[in-house]
């Protein structure tokens, strides 16, 4: 056992020490990975030690490094340390978090990191919360509770009742919203079709005279669904008027902050989500701007009781009722790892000081680039909010995205923009320092001059 972990601590350590010159591209694609490592199920056992060394010989090739300070790719973000070290612990440990009791130390580290995130992003105190895969799910677990709240307002109790013949919902979201809020209103059984999109302004956030124009004509349950960072442009939408008016209009105001919320810890940046506190739920992640490993996204809802009303349950095999909070009363999981031990690391040995510094250091990284680009000829920013840059060079974009990820040097995403092809850019790695930009930028530029029209 104590080889074969050593072996596994020996290759991650050899991965993560080359993330900052390895080449950010896969060179080795699916197919070729596949014929790699995909020949026939074994008979029978395989030494452990061959399995992992092979593992890592023929994976490696086929791995892009999302870890590298010059990984501008959608919103990844990357593993500090302390954060990987921990998640280890988490798979050593094996414990099954849903319950409190079998697992005192996780159900205590899940609380503490619980009080800790409330407190960092600015959320009430009294707020619930719940760690889950990702901010998809976060979104699904805070609008079941939104859901439950809402009908039951309607009269109406959707948890044993279930939707049919439910008084209808009217979600109204920003045009710009994130895909993940469709599939949450999907999976809830409420159906795309309760969306009422709200307008955007020029820089994807929602228009507060388009959302009080909407609530006016809006009648029964009505959910609005706010944005903190939006995915292209990083535009937050004007949190303190959208919950001003929903409330007013008796609505559930729900935020997602997957990445964006995080500029609450930054108390440079926090007047950029004024009133984000006001609103009744929120959706982020641990595993994009604090750089916690996949998988964690952070459900928080200011009612506990809907929340739980939504999300409990029991059963008499289960060791419930001690008094302590259990994990499975705020998540759609039943069994689940120890999430909470990768961001509690994190949070610890960064402090409210390392997280605001990483908060300000990516969004200065993303201005600089910002900048930086638009100094290019025939180079035109289209929109630069918190971490996120949209640029559009002259000619083919897809063409020049292909031949930047080519060359390695960093990696960049295609975006459509308002019907404009353009360069995305998302700065959410801890690594990341303005020597990083300016190395892309380089790479970048040349690619912008190599690639033909
Ligand atoms: C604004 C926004 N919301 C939701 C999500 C979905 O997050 P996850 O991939 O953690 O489910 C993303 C992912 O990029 C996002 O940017």
């Amino acid at each position: 056992m104590r080889e074969l972990l050593d072996a596994a601590a020996g290759h991650a350590a050899a991965y993560l020490e080359s993330l900052p010159e390895r080449r950010v591209g896969a060179p080795r694609g699916v197919e070729d990975t596949k014929a790699a490592l995909g020949a026939e199920l074994p008979g029978g056992p395989v030494d452990p030690r061959r399995v992992l060394d092979e593992l890592v010989a023929e994976a490696d090739p086929g791995i892009t490094a999302m870890g590298s300070p010059r990984y501008f790719g959608f919103v990844i973000g990357g593993a500090y340390p302390a954060a990987i070290a921990a998640d280890w612990m988490a798979s050593a440990w094996d414990q099954n978090s849903g319950l409190a009791s079998p697992t005192p130390s996780v159900a205590a580290i899940e609380e503490i990191t619980g009080a800790w995130l409330l407190d960092l992003l600015g959320l009430p105190a009294g707020a619930s919360f719940a760690l889950v895969t990702g901010c998809q799910m976060a979104h699904v677990t805070a609008l079941a509770a939104a859901r439950h709240r809402l009908l039951a307002g309607a009269g109406w109790d959707v948890e044993a009742a279930g939707l049919a013949g439910a008084p209808a919902l009217r979600a109204l979201v920003c045009a710009e919203r994130h895909v993940t809020v469709d599939r949450a209103l999907r999976l809830l059984g409420l159906g795309t079709a309760c969306i009422e999109a709200v307008e955007a302004d020029e820089r994807g956030a929602m228009r507060a005279d388009a959302l009080e124009a909407a609530l006016a004509s809006a009648d029964g349950p009505t959910l609005v669904v706010a944005q903190a960072g939006n995915v292209n442009t990083g535009a937050v939408d004007p949190l303190a008027e959208v919950c001003r008016l929903g409330h007013a209009a008796g609505a559930w105001v729900h935020v997602d902050g997957a990445f964006g919320l995080w500029a609450n810890a930054s108390p440079a940046r926090r007047g950029l989500l004024g009133g984000c506190e006001q609103a009744d739920s929120w959706a982020t992640d641990g595993h994009k701007w604090l750089n916690v490993p996949y998988d964690c996204g952070i459900a928080v809802v200011a009612d506990p009781s809907a929340h739980c009303a939504a999300m409990s349950v029991q059963a008499s095999y289960l060791q419930q009722g001690a008094g302590l909070r259990e994990p499975m009363d705020w998540t759609p999981e039943f069994s689940r790892r120890a999430r909470s031990l990768p961001v509690y690391a994190t949070l610890r040995s960064l402090g409210r000081t390392g997280v605001a510094e990483l908060v300000d250091r990516l969004c200065e990284c993303a201005e600089r680039f910002a900048a930086e680009l638009g100094r290019r000829p025939g180079v035109e920013v289209l929109a630069q909010g918190l971490n996120q840059v949209l640029v559009r060079p002259e000619g083919d974009v897809d063409a020049i995205v292909r031949a930047i990820q080519d060359e390695g040097t960093c990696w960049v995403s295609a975006t459509t923009w308002r019907g404009t092809r353009c360069i995305r850019i998302s700065v959410c790695n801890w690594r990341t320092t303005f020597e990083d930009v300016d190395r892309s930028v380089a790479a970048m530029t040349e690619q912008f001059e190599r690639v033909p029209a």
